[in-house]
């Protein structure tokens, strides 16, 4: 590859996902885009500059997807997930007491493993939200990470990382090789493609927001785009989740850390959050909980 073809290649990958290399991944670049290359029938990285120069849609796509990492497992990292249980749910019972429904975001959920870890947790709160109208939102950038999602279907390895027995007997069903998400869970969420770089403001306001381990491969000037944006879906009181390695401290006074309570934030001025209409166009799936 020459340099003026990794400039390209940066650039492209930069606008069309956020995603910042550095000047000396040449090899991650290769690594990924060769194969994808000779699938489809090029000769090698020039060709597929030239192919998406002259503005191939699908490849476009392709070498995007190629280029995201989609690294993912049931209640990843633990701590998030028992926040979301001691911490967060607690509060927005409570907050939401009158109108008895809640709004959550997850906001790069891969292939699902995220939202339905979400929506487990929900589940196992019981009685505490029945008659609640649950609305979980799962976006990501990549098509064929959401179709895995959708399905809810996966390998006994995918089942090994994260997930408690208790909860696979519970709420998975085994066919042959493969686990599938009790139909359910699975009416609990609803996907959508969706790039973070673009505007996100008509999918309405969040109680919860999830938004964790894809800032970490943005740029600085993007992570505060992005952060600021989302702290106009939030609601004041609401929460926004990140990853481990992810923090919005020394970039933007939006949101502040809890103290004690790693990777989770808070909106700081309340004004900054404008309300918006709930979901525009097609009518959000929610899930009313039943009792038990
Ligand atoms: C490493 S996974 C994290 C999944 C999950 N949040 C977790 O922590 O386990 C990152 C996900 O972000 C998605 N992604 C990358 N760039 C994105 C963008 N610009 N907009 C939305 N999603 C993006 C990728 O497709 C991938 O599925």
């Amino acid at each position: 590859m020459t340099p003026t073809e990794y400039e390209y290649l940066r650039k492209f990958l930069k606008d069309n996902s956020g995603l910042d290399l550095s000047a000396d991944k040449q090899y991650l670049i290769e690594s990924r885009l060769l194969p994808l290359a000779r699938k489809t029938g090029l000769s090698g990285i020039a060709e597929l500059v030239q192919k998406l120069q002259a503005g191939s849609r699908t490849l476009i796509t392709d070498v995007v997807e190629a280029m995201t990492t989609n690294e993912t497992f049931f209640f990843r990292d633990k701590v998030p997930f028992d926040h979301f249980r001691d911490t967060i749910m607690p509060e927005v019972i409570k907050a939401r007491a009158g109108r008895r429904s809640v709004r959550i975001w997850c906001a790069a959920g891969s292939t699902g493993q995220e939202p339905y870890s979400l929506a487990m947790c929900l589940k196992e709160m019981g009685a505490a939200l029945t008659g609640w109208r649950v609305e979980i939102i799962a976006t990501d950038l990549s098509q064929e990470v959401l179709e895995k999602a959708k399905a809810g279907v996966y390998s006994q390895f995918e089942v090994q990382r994260g997930l408690p027995i208790q909860m696979l007997v519970k709420y998975f069903k085994q066919t042959g090789e493969t686990w599938q998400i009790n139909p359910e869970l699975r009416a609990m969420i609803q996907h959508r493609q969706l790039n973070l770089l673009h505007d996100f403001s008509q999918l309405g306001t969040f109680d919860v927001i999830f938004c964790r381990n894809v800032l970490i491969y943005f740029d600085q000037d993007t992570k505060i785009n992005i952060f600021n944006r989302l702290a106009r879906q939030i609601e004041p009181d609401g929460f926004l989740v990140l990853g481990a390695a992810e923090t919005v401290v020394g970039l933007t006074d939006t949101f502040r850390p809890l103290p004690d309570r790693r990777g989770l934030y808070k909106p700081n001025d309340p004004r900054a959050a404008v309300a918006k209409p709930a979901l525009a166009g097609a009518a959000p799936r929610m899930a009313v909980m039943a009792g038990r």
